[in-house]
């Protein structure tokens, strides 16, 4: 059993260290304040094979696994979480869909387009009525007589669904099957029906676009279904295994971006005439900080190695992403607390910190579904 990176890893964390601190550290309070888009950050990470984490040299993608995967993630979120959630979902849930369940001729067609940063991918599940239900959506998807489709529909909550050039879209094949009634769909956000509507004004991840989308009357190919009709939500869940893990990577990174502040704070300020890091309350505080990110970036690496080796890490994944969200929260809270007065006032990052941990329990699965996962993979035999 061996608890460090190995070399190749080690090589590529402190590159995406340098390069995550250099081009996107400096950025990332704009981009918050301005709530702006962090398209040149994106952009950036393509620059440097961040796109296609996910994608097989075959097609140009840097093919870094998951647990490349992760170190990158954990690297790019300590810097700027918003760019991270974008990269996440770009690599684990679009160009992840396409390797897993992608033809030959989808491929062929959008990943060497995704790998390289030309075009971005988003996911479109969750709806107003289907959030943590996600088998109950009703977007509609009806067969033609050529054999395409015309989706009809809302879609909420969409990262960068304004960005992206191509989605993969969750609709209902069959009104009456439940989750054996959904379907996976790519859809090119150039063609005709989809509009994406209103901008999410958030509390957190503000660089990050979060956009209503519009379906209408939006014809679909019929070799553009991914995978098999009516298994969409198959696909969904097992898509979103991989996508905790990139989530629970951000969470990594923003616990980590909170104790950095939290130490150099606490060696400068001083008062009752030392600094704040002589006093036992602020050191119990530091020491559950890192011990806890310790034991959330295990998890992590955890349930990355379980996928890289092609096994199950449904309940590890979710196992990573319960205690990295909690804890990254926890951590941002105690940070503002160390910093006081200062930490409520953006003169300081670890109010944004405190921000943008929020969305790690909600997002890809809330705290609660991460614990309903859980549980039932031990009580379901
Ligand atoms: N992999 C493959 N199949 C799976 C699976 C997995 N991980 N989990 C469940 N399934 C299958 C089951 O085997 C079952 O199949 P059969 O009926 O053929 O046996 C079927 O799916 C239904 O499973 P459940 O009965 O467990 O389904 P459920 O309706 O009880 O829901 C749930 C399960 C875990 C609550 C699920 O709905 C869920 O994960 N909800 C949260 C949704 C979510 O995470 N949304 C995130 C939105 S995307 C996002 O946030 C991206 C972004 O922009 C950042």
């Amino acid at each position: 059993m061996d608890f460090d990176l190995n070399e190749e890893m080690q090589v590529l964390q402190e590159a995406a260290r340098e390069f995550a601190q250099g081009e996107l550290a400096p950025r990332a309070a704009e981009a918050d304040k301005n709530e702006a888009w962090v398209g040149d950050q994106v952009r950036m990470c393509g620059e440097q094979g961040f796109l296609g984490m996910a994608v097989s040299e075959e097609y140009g993608g840097s093919e870094l696994g998951a647990v490349g995967t992760s170190v990158v993630l954990m690297e790019v979120n300590k810097a700027c979480p918003s760019t991270g959630t974008t990269i996440s979902v770009h690599n684990s849930l679009v160009c992840e869909a396409l390797m897993r369940y992608g033809t030959d001729a989808q491929k062929q067609t959008y990943l060497p387009k995704l790998a390289s940063g030309e075009w971005l991918g988003a996911y479109a599940l969750s709806e107003a009525g289907s959030g943590s239900d996600a088998g109950s959506l009703v977007c509609r998807a009806t067969q033609n007589d050529d054999g395409s489709f015309t989706l009809d529909g809302t879609k909420l909550w969409i990262s960068h669904g304004d960005y992206a050039d191509v989605a993969v879209v969750f609709a209902r094949t069959d009104p009456d099957g439940g989750n054996k009634g959904v379907t996976a769909f790519l859809v090119e956000t150039a063609w005709d029906g989809y509009k994406p509507g209103k901008k999410e004004l958030k509390m957190g991840l503000r660089g990050s676009n979060t956009v209503e989308l519009q379906l209408d009357q939006l014809r679909v190919p019929a070799e553009n279904v991914l995978g098999e009709v009516n298994r969409g939500f198959h696909i969904a869940m097992s898509l979103l295994d991989t996508g905790r893990i990139g989530i629970a990577s951000q969470a990594v990174g923003i616990a980590e971006a909170c104790l950095d502040a939290s130490v150099k704070y606490a060696k400068e300020r001083e008062q009752f005439g030392k600094p704040l890091a002589a006093f036992g309350a602020i050191q119990g505080k530091i020491a559950d900080m890192a011990t806890g990110i310790d034991a959330a970036r295990l998890l992590v690496f955890r349930a990355a190695q379980l996928k890289d080796e092609g096994k199950p890490h449904g309940r590890e994944a979710s196992m990573a992403k319960l205690m990295a969200s909690q804890h990254a929260n926890w951590c941002a809270k105690e940070a503002v607390q160390i910093h006081g007065g200062a930490g409520y006032t953006r003169d300081f990052p670890v109010e944004r910190y405190f921000r943008d941990a929020r969305v790690t329990e909600i997002y890809e699965g809330t705290t609660e579904i991460q614990k309903l996962v859980i549980a039932r993979s031990y009580l379901r035999d």
